[in-house]
C-alpha cells in the first residue's frame, strides 16, 4: 500500500509509524503474489502483528496524555483490528497461505488502515494539535 502525503497526520513519531506499516503491507503482498512461500507470508505477518500492536499502544499513550475524550471509542477500533489480524493468522495456519488468501488480508489491512487514518487518528490529531 502506498504511502500519500494525504495520509500524514502531522505528529512526525505517529506518521513514521504509518509509513512503516505502509511498507510492511506492500513486503506481505510482494511476498505473496511472488510466491515466496508460507514462511516468508508468515514472518511478515507476525511482524506486522506486533508492530501494529506498538504502534497502537503508542497512539493510545499519546491519547491519554492529552485526555482524548473518544478515547474508548478509538481503543476499541484498534482492538477489533488486532483481532482480525489474528484470526487472518489463524486462517494462514489453518488453510495454508495461498494467494486468495494474501489477496484477502491486502485489501482488508489497506482498506481498514487508511479508513482509520482518515478518519479517527486524523479525529485525535486534531484533537492534538488543539
Ligand atoms: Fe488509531
Amino acid at each position: 500500500m502506498t504511502w500519500k502525503d494525504s495520509f500524514a497526520l502531522g505528529i512526525p513519531q505517529i506518521d513514521k509509524q504509518h509509513k512503516e506499516l505502509c511498507d510492511q503491507i506492500d513486503k506481505l503482498y510482494e511476498a505473496g503474489s511472488k510466491g515466496k512461500g508460507a514462511g516468508e507470508v508468515m514472518n511478515i505477518l507476525n511482524f506486522l502483528e506486533s508492530y501494529t500492536i506498538r504502534h497502537f499502544a503508542d497512539e493510545e499513550k499519546l491519547q491519554q496524555e492529552i485526555r482524548y475524550p473518544k478515547y474508548a471509542q478509538h481503543k476499541a477500533k484498534h482492538d477489533e483490528f488486532v483481532r482480525k489480524i489474528a484470526q487472518m493468522k489463524k486462517e494462514a495456519t489453518e488453510n495454508g497461505v495461498n494467494i486468495a488468501l494474501v489477496i484477502k488480508l491486502n485489501q482488508m489491512v489497506s482498506e481498514w488502515l487508511i479508513g482509520h487514518i482518515k478518519a479517527a487518528d486524523s479525529d485525535y490529531a486534531k484533537y492534538y494539535k488543539g
